[in-house]
């Protein structure tokens, strides 16, 4: 699958992204990410061999002016919460995303999330888009807000991506946002009548 928008291409990872996404999972932006760090360019290229199988959910954000991969977008379907039936519908997505800081402030997350929220909801079946940031994340905060998710709350203490420095677990405060598809539908019909 290939989403195209004005500025950027969303399309599966290729062993030749491998330099590209070492530059930014040399030393992931945010703990969340710190488990998908790259210590290598080899280990790179075996990333992207195993990423080159996923053309549904797991999306290279590709610059169309130069063919950059300047950051990645992902989200698979869950069910609609931990105690769900397992036979129920897997309708519900979290997606993650990340930006090259050195493509940050520009619009481009924002025109990536927004294609890969619609084409979730229109052609993926989604029901709900949930995401989750630490409460010191402003940024990616602001992005679930342009893309109309309501703040659902805060989780205190959630959960603990690194240590401390006596080897405890570091814990962070959650914020969960969420949109539901009949919400995506009537703010992009808005954003087509304001145009
Ligand atoms: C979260 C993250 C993806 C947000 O990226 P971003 O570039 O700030 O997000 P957007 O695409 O929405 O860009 C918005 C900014 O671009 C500016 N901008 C400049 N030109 C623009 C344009 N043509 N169109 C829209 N916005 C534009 C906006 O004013 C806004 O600036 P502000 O945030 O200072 O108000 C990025 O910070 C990142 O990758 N962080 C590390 C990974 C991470 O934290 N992931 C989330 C884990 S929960």
């Amino acid at each position: 699958m290939v989403i195209e928008t004005e500025r950027l291409v969303l399309r599966p990872f290729v062993e030749g992204d491998a330099a590209d996404v070492y530059e930014y999972l040399h030393e992931p932006a945010v703990h969340c990410f710190s488990s998908m760090k790259l210590h290598s360019l080899e280990e790179a290229v075996a990333e992207m061999k195993k990423r080159s199988d996923e053309t549904e959910y797991y999306f290279a954000i590709v610059l169309k002016e130069t063919g950059k991969v300047i950051g990645e977008i992902e989200a698979y379907p869950e069910g609609d919460e931990p105690h769900a039936d397992e036979d129920g519908p897997k309708d519900t997505f979290s997606p993650c995303w990340m930006l090259n800081l050195n493509y940050t402030g520009k619009g481009y997350a924002y025109e990536a999330a927004h294609a890969f929220f619609d084409y979730l909801f229109r052609e993926k079946g989604a029901r709900r888009i949930y995401a989750y940031t630490e409460d010191t994340n402003l940024p990616s905060q602001r992005l679930c807000e342009r893309l109309g998710m309501r703040r659902e709350g805060l989780f205190r203490e959630f959960i603990s991506f690194i240590k401390n420095p006596d080897g405890t677990p570091l814990y962070e405060n959650t914020y969960q946002f969420a949109i539901l598809r009949k919400e995506w539908r009537d703010s992009v019909s808005k954003e087509r009548e304001a145009k």
